[in-house]
């Protein structure tokens, strides 16, 4: 007999259930706390799993309690949401997403992983894979942005990241995908709002980047606090059961996200706590995160005939099966041992890759880089010595302390010059009593770098705002301080675009430079001075205005598709229909220019392979990193299909004065959409490969070919 089967014959109802709880233990707080007594119930049994808890000591001292003094030792695992960093801090997902760089991905979960495991954590609640195109929502932040392509590529790159090789290897944490699903589309950006999607917009979008995380071996998955269509995810059979369990095979634990089975009444779709809990266990959902409704209710819910004891073993079965995989059984106090000399170090530089990769150059007229006769700079804004902002949200075990703000990074990179600074007004509030100040010193200067944006707080779990543009009196700073007539290079540190259209029609230049963790002064400096050529492309449209949003480059088109010389024509009386920057956008100090697309053939079939080749030219002096994008339109098909999908991209380093060849090889699958049934299916036809640097359509070059049977 396995040890799970043993284990599980040896179990009460009550040391089940225990093993379906998942407890915080209030070392932060991530969500309303819930009065509780750990110690005691560990020590009883009654509890499966602790999140919130970490540092080798107190984590070995409360596994203690479970395997020396509970009656069958089970040992706890122990979670944390490591997001973007354990101790050391990278850029907020969404930022990194913008690198286009897997192999960068994979490497900031891998060095959060050893660093978490090291310090007694088993399981990350990440990665966090919410497809969003609402900048309201501030959970934006926190995952791949608005394609699934992307999420996808993202979900395996961290899922490769996080768990390596086997859970049970040093260094290794459990990968928790989240939030399933489709809470990126949360009415109006309201967090935890309903959600309602077609059936087809969960099959194409939402869906497709938890499909890669299940593929890659993801250990877990977290339900989402949303309903989907009516149905709460907590309690939604069918795409629990149904899709992850059955369709794609998941045998991995499924938690529900924080008191969230409790919030099934609030859903009006239990009755009481007991209909609730046996809502999520027979839905499908293995833990329940917070609530205690399991260990509480499961007993009389078996009473009333609304569970099995068959469905409790199997959710057991699932949790134990994870602590076997981690290797908890053998050894419950796995690696706490610090990590190898040399290895802070190492993650704080991969800390200032990441983060010179992930800034956005958004615009420049010719100021950037600074030139070589610029003296006195004047860094004025709230954000510009704003520490622990520089974090985001989601910060783990990481410290303000180990931050390097903006003025910090300038002033170091920038020892020969003259720096000088004042806020001129608070992120939020109305006060504007600083701006005179900052006017004075504006009018002194050679270069004004204004730092503006959001506090980390602004991002993340409950922070979305209806109005996503700059907070409190940013706007009237700027304005002021542009209207001196000094050059002015704007950084928006936010977790979300922000709509600003009247900056990015005043300043000389505007950097999205996100929430970019410890290194963010740093890699800001190495940008500004050109030491850093940017290289980040946005992995989401920035609206010009909230009213356009949603807003993404994968539109279907209309009947009547946007026409200035047709007035019954869809559009917008009061705002242009255009984003202020497509999908993929980014500038660099280069100039690169494509030419010459090409494809291999002009008709295929199934099983053929198409390979399209384009030619990229750096026209400029300046050694770059460019990021091509290949989209594909289907033209015509039962099912009009999006303008344009993201279905592959490429990096290419081009020194000054090159060219390269770049190649992409499409597969069956790129031609493939969910049918009625939701199933893919091949629709022979024209198709359009749309090839360039962003979605920008009239800048893509263009091909066409035709599938000419199935
Ligand atoms: C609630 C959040 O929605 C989820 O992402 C997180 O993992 C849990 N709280 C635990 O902190």
């Amino acid at each position: 007999m396995s040890r799970i089967e043993s284990l599980l014959r040896a179990m009460t109802l009550e040391e089940k259930l225990g093993q379906l709880n998942l407890v915080t233990a209030g070392q932060v707080a991530t969500g309303p706390i819930v009065p509780g007594e750990t110690t005691q119930d560990i020590r009883a049994g009654l509890v499966g799993g602790v999140f919130n808890l970490w540092g080798p000591d107190v984590v070995a001292r409360t596994q203690r309690l479970a395997v020396e003094e509970t009656r069958l030792g089970v040992p706890l695992i122990f979670g944390l949401d490591i997001l973007h960093g354990y101790r050391t801090i990278f850029p907020v997902p969404l930022a990194e997403t913008g690198a286009f760089d897997p192999l960068l991905w994979e490497r900031t979960a891998r060095a959060s992983a050893l660093e978490a495991a090291c310090e007694g954590i088993h399981l990350s609640f990440a990665p966090m894979l919410d497809v969003s195109r609402d900048p309201r929502w501030g959970r934006i932040a926190e995952g791949p942005g608005e394609d699934p392509f992307v999420g996808s590529k993202f979900a395996q790159a961290k899922i490769r990241g996080f768990q390596g090789e086997r859970l049970s290897d040093r260094g290794a944490l459990a990968a928790t995908a989240k939030h399933f699903c489709a809470g990126g589309a949360a009415t109006a950006g309201r967090d935890y709002a309903a959600v309602d999607v077609s059936e087809r917009m969960l099959h194409e979008v939402y869906l497709p980047p938890f499909r890669a995380a299940v593929e890659a071996g993801c250990a877990a998955i977290m339900s989402a606090f949303n309903n989907v269509n009516g149905v709460p995810m907590t309690s939604h059979d069918k795409l629990l059961n149904g899709y992850l369990r059955r369709k794609l095979d998941f045998d991995g634990v499924i938690m529900s996200d924080y008191t969230a089975v409790t919030e099934l009444v609030e859903h009006g779709v239990a009755a009481d706590l007991v209909e609730a809990a046996a809502l999520a266990l027979t839905a499908g959902v293995d833990m329940d995160m917070v609530s205690g409704a399991y260990l509480r209710c499961l007993p009389e819910a078996l009473a009333r005939g609304l569970v099995a004891e068959a469905d409790i073993d199997a959710a057991v079965a699932r949790v134990l099966r994870l602590k076997e995989r981690l290797g908890l059984f053998d050894d419950p106090y796995r690696f706490a041992t610090p990590p190898a000399e040399g290895v802070q170090e190492a993650h704080r530089q991969l800390a200032l890759d990441a983060a010179r990769r992930a800034i956005t150059l958004l615009s420049n007229r010719g100021i950037l880089p600074l030139a070589a006769d610029v003296r006195r700079i004047a860094v004025i804004g709230p954000l510009a010595d704003a520490r622990a902002d520089m974090l985001g949200p989601w910060s783990a075990a990481g410290a303000a302390e180990n931050c390097v703000t903006i003025l910090e990074g300038l002033k170091a990179a920038l020892m020969a010059f003259e720096i000088i600074h004042c806020a001129g007004v608070s992120i939020e509030g109305d006060d504007e009593s600083g701006i005179e100040q900052a006017r004075a010193l504006a009018r002194d200067v050679d270069v004004v770098v204004l730092c503006l944006g959001e506090s980390a707080s602004m991002s993340g779990e409950a922070a979305s705002r209806a109005t996503p543009g700059l907070p409190g009196k940013q706007r009237q700073l700027a304005e002021r301080i542009i209207a001196t007539g000094a050059p002015t290079i704007a950084l928006l540190s936010c977790g979300r675009p922000l709509t600003a259209p009247w900056l990015f029609e005043q300043a000389q230049a505007v950097l999205a430079t996100w929430l970019l963790g410890d290194m963010a002064g740093r890699a800001i400096a190495d940008v500004l001075t050109g030491r850093f050529n940017p290289c980040a492309r946005l992995a989401v449209t920035w609206p010009r205005d909230v009213g356009q949003v949603p807003i993404f480059y994968a539109s279907r088109s209309t009947g009547r598709p946007p026409d200035a010389n047709n007035f019954y024509s869809s559009k917008y009386l009061d705002c242009p229909v255009e984003p202020q920057f497509p999908f993929g956008h980014g500038l660099s100090f280069a100039r690169v220019t494509l030419t010459n697309l090409r494809i291999n053939r002009l008709e295929f079939t199934l099983g053929d392979e198409v390979e399209a080749r384009v030619d990229a030219r750096n026209e400029s002096e300046v050694a770059t990193e460019e990021t091509i994008f290949l989209f594909l339109h289907d033209v015509t098909a039962r099912v009009a299909r999006p303008l344009m999908e993201l279905k592959a991209w490429a990096k290419v380093a081009l020194e000054p004065g090159k060219s390269k060849t770049v190649a992409f090889t499409l597969t069956a699958e790129s031609f493939s959409f969910p049918g009625d049934d939701m199933e893919p299916m091949f629709e022979p036809g024209a198709f359009d490969i749309l090839v360039g640097l962003s979605a920008d359509r009239k800048n893509l070059l263009t091909a066409s070919l035709r599938m000419i049977s199935t």
